[in-house]
Order: structure tokens, then sequence, then C-alpha cells
């Protein structure tokens, strides 16, 4: 028989009125890369944090055998000695802290008590090179970095601890294609090492890219665990709902509307390192009706640019910004709300939600003014609001009391864009809007924007997901170093035709 590097037998993980693991089989061979796939909320990340002594032994029933062993782990530290590592979902990384200090956090090399930080940052350099972050030097301010760089600094830390499991859970989702691809040789590097891997991730491309094995959770059920040659995309994706799904992006055809957003000239200033410029004399307009998709590698400056439009961005700006026709200084993004802008921003912690909020207050957050009768909320109104799109959006939930820091990654992404819809926007800005959700709900999505875009909506998506920029957009903009690399019509527009403009390729299409 071959062995198990890792044997997880009748798991089940019980919370206050949600039952996320029930009775749970999964089995990892030796020296496997092995996709765990599920729909948001099927259980995947609490599986793993039962595995890597978060959820410690005695709050869930069951068995782990780590090389045919029964395991029970105490603690994480105790699952980091057997050889787990685990990368979170969200980020955990200090941002007030070094890299230096966040690869060995918890773990610090010490001399006599001293903290060795000769030792830290020379080993820093190695595990960042591995991770083709060579760049970056080890006491740059983590919080200084974006948010794929971080991602790729998680990974450094996890490989630090020389881990003979590597728990991935979504370490893609704030990466670009190329990055995406770094970290993808990396772990077949690995696997030549013997190392196994577990990966979770909603891109299905990666996973047959990378997997030998898939298996699927629904609903907190084990659904199959099979070969991935045994199996297709189409095959996993109907495994993971529960039904067929016909297409992955039901683009309409734009409504031909009046230009809701010009924006001439437009330079954005970096706020930490003065005369550098995050945006350089961009130029661009937006109508009503469509989806304007912005696509470049990360560090191009696209989160900058919407942000800076939504006033809610440190550095100067240059330029000037009209919004149906009339010149607007936006400021703050409360001016941003009131000229019936949104932004659904990627960095959901820091301008999304508030996490020990519930979903009913976390959804009315921006738009109190349409619930409210002179200044007092109509708690009535704000239930009726909230049902509703918890519906639309398929939010999986109790109820709209459940504290949102207790849903699953995906499920707080939706509150985050319900919050948004609510203030009903004329121009709806949406950055990486599904990142971390799962297919059959990005179809959900693009079908909320589709009824957006005929009421008259103007829709701005940045996506790092080439299908997904190809699958719903009219018109693609590519940003490369701060600067127009081209637009495109959707017809045009092909995978290597925005690769090549994000890269400074070529200049018009
Ligand atoms: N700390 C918690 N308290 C209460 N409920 C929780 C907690 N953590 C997870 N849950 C619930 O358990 C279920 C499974 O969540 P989990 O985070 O494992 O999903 P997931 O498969 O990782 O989804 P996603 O793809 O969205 O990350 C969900 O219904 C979630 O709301
Ligand atoms: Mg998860």
């Amino acid at each position: 028989m071959e062995t198990m590097a890792l044997e997880m037998k009748t798991i089940t993980k019980e919370f206050p009125g949600v039952k996320a693991l029930n009775q749970v089989t999964f089995k990892v061979k030796k020296g496997e890369v092995h996709a765990l796939c599920g729909e948001n909320g099927a259980g995947k990340s609490t599986l793993m944090k039962v595995l890597s002594g978060l959820y410690p032994a005695g709050t869930y029933e069951g068995e782990i055998l780590v090389d045919g062993v029964v395991q029970r782990f105490g603690h994480i530290k105790d699952a980091e000695k057997a050889g787990i590592a685990i990368i979170y979902q969200e980020l955990a990384l200090v941002k007030n802290l070094t890299v230096g200090e966040n690869l060995f956090l918890g773990n610090e090399p010490s001399r006599f008590g001293i903290m060795d930080w000769d030792y830290v940052y020379l080993e820093t350099e190695s595990w960042l090179r591995q991770v083709g972050l060579s760049g970056i030097k080890p006491d740059r301010i983590t919080g200084t970095l974006g948010i794929g760089q971080q991602q790729l600094i998680e990974i450094a830390k996890a490989l630090s601890k020389k881990a003979k499991i590597l728990i991935l859970d979504e370490p893609t989702a704030a990466l670009t294609e190329k990055e995406v691809a770094i970290l993808l040789a990396i772990l077949k590097e690995f696997k030549n090492l013997g190392v196994t891997c577990i990966y979770i991730s909603h891109k299905l491309n990666e996973v047959f890219e990378i997997a030998d094995t898939i298996t699927i959770l629904r609903d907190g059920l084990t659904i199959a665990s099979q070969p991935t040659s045994e199996l297709t995309e189409d095959k996993v994706i109907s495994l993971m709902v529960g039904r067929e799904l016909k297409e992955r992006f039901p683009r309409v055809e734009a409504q031909s509307g009046t230009t809701m957003l010009a924006v001439k000239d437009y330079t954005v200033w970096d706020p930490s390192q003065p005369g550098r410029k995050v945006i350089d004399n961009l130029s661009f307009e937006l109508k009503q009706g469509e989806i304007l998709g912005i696509s470049g590698l990360v560090g191009a400056g696209r989160s900058e640019l919407v942000l800076s439009l939504f006033g809610a961005y440190e550095g100067a700006k240059q330029g000037s910004v009209a919004i149906d026709g009339k010149p607007v200084n936006i400021r703050s993004t409360q001016q941003a709300i009131e000229h019936g802008m949104a932004l659904v921003s990627e960095d959901r912690k820091k301008y999304g939600l508030v996490l020990d909020m519930d979903i009913k207050n976390n959804i009315s957050l921006s738009s109190l003014h349409s619930i409210s009768v002179r200044g007092v909320i109509q708690e009535n109104q704000e239930i009726a609001v909230g049902q509703d799109y918890i519906q639309q959006l398929k939010i999986k939930a109790n109820s709209l009391e459940t504290v949102v820091g207790t849903l699953s990654g995906g499920n707080q992404q939706k509150v985050v864009i319900g919050k948004w819809l609510m203030t009903k926007p004329k121009i709806l800005i949406l950055d990486e809007p599904t990142r971390g959700i799962d297919v059959g709900a990005k179809f959900e999505i693009y079908n909320i924007m589709n009824q957006l875009l005929s009421q008259g909506v103007a829709i701005i998506m940045i996506s790092s997901e080439l299908p997904e920029v190809l699958g719903v957009s009219h018109r693609i903009m590519v940003i490369s170093e701060g600067k127009m690399a081209g637009i495109f019509n959707y017809q045009s527009a092909t995978q290597e035709v925005i690769m090549a403009a994000a890269t400074g390729g070529i200049k018009h299409g």
C-alpha cells in the first residue's frame, strides 16, 4: 500500500448554528499536489485550520494521521513541528514590521537572548530570492508592499519553516499571471524534493495545471476525490455546485450611453516617494452602460488610479475629471459617494468591511442616508434590503446578524459588493471583485453587473484574471507603469495582446 502523507478521517467541526465539516475524509499521498475545491463556505479553510492546529484537538471530532501516525495537535506549533505549514487565505503579516521580522516572527533566532539580525536578514534574502523577490530588502516595511508581493512573502515564510506538508489557501488570489507562474514553478520544484502540497484555489486552470489529485467539498461533505487526469474543469464545477454550469461569462452588449466619466491628463504622485508618479498623464472615458476592464501587472498603478478618482488616495493629483459632463474635484470618499461613485476595493479589510459587525450593518454602512429618516436608521428597511442582497448574491450565512468575520472568505467579499450596490451608484468601480469567489458566485456577480448596465450604470472593473477581463468587459484599458499602454475592444483583444501591452509591448490595438 502506498504511504499516505496525510489522512483526515471523519472530521466533523461545528460552529454555533453551522456544521462546517460533516464527517469529512481527506487523504493525501506523499509528494503529490492535492487540490481542495469547493464553493464559498464549503468548508475548505475550516478543514485546513483543523489540520494546522488552529482549531486544536478536542474542538472537532475525527482523527488526523500524518505519515500513518495519529496526531492530536493542541496548537499551531505542534502542527509545525510535525512539518505542517499553512498560508492562510487572509494575509497574516504584520504590516508595520519589516519583511525580515515577519519572516521570523514567532521563530526568532537569538544568540544569548539577543536577536541575531545579521542572520535574520541574510536568511530572509535567500528566501526572498526563492520566491522571485530578490529586489526587496529585508528591512522594508511590509505594509508598503503591494498585496501580491505580501502574498509571496507569506509563501517565503512558510517555505522557511521547512515544511513537509505545505498548505496554500488561495495563494494566488492576489497575484498576477506572471507571479502565479513563478509560484507554480516553485511548487513543481518542491514536489521534486518530496514536499506534499495541499492547494486551495478557485482558479481551476491552475488546479488543472498543478494538481495530481482533486478533492471536492460541498456543504461540509466530501463529494469526490479523484486523480486530475480523470476529471475536467466542467466536471469539477458541476461536482462543486451540484448542477451543470453552461457558460462562465454572460456578456451582454454595451448600451450606447453618454459619457459618464471623463478623465484627462490625470497624474497621481506616490505619497511615500516624492516625485514618483504612480499614474502618469492618463486619459480615458467611461460610458453609461459599458464595462471598462482595466488590466496590467501588480504595481502598474491600477488600484492607485481608482482610489485617487474615489478620493481615497493620499498622493497628490493633477488633471481633470468630469462626471456626467460636469467637472468635479473629489477630495474625499464622502464626496465620491455623493457624486454617485462606489468602489469595491481589493483590500476588503482596509476599505471594505468591519469584521466584528454583522452583515446587516456592514451592508448598510455606506448608504445610511438612504435608509434613515431624519438621521434615524429604519431597522426594518435595513433588514429588508440586507435580505435582498443575501439572496441575490447567495451569501452563505445563518442570518443577517451573523458577524462578518466568521463568514468564509468569498462570502465576506460578497458582503462588500452588496454594501456598495446598495449606494445605487452611477459609476461602479470594482477592484478585483471576484477574487476568492467560486465560479457559481462569479456568474451571479456578472449577472448583477449586467443588470446594472441595463439600468445605465457605468462600470470599471480591475481584474488580474485575464479570462475574466476578456469575458465580461466591452473595452479593456491596459496600464503599464502608470502609463496608458492601449485600449482594446473586446473583439480584438486576446490574452497575448493584453499581456504584451501590460509588459510594455504594443501601444494601440
Ligand atoms: N469562526 C467561525 N465561526 C462561525 N462560523 C464559521 C467560522 N469559520 C467558518 N465558519 C462557517 O463555516 C462554513 C465553512 O467556512 P470555510 O471558511 O471553511 O469555507 P471555505 O470553503 O474556505 O470558503 P471560501 O471559498 O469562501 O474561502 C461557512 O458557512 C462559514 O460561515
Ligand atoms: Mg476559505
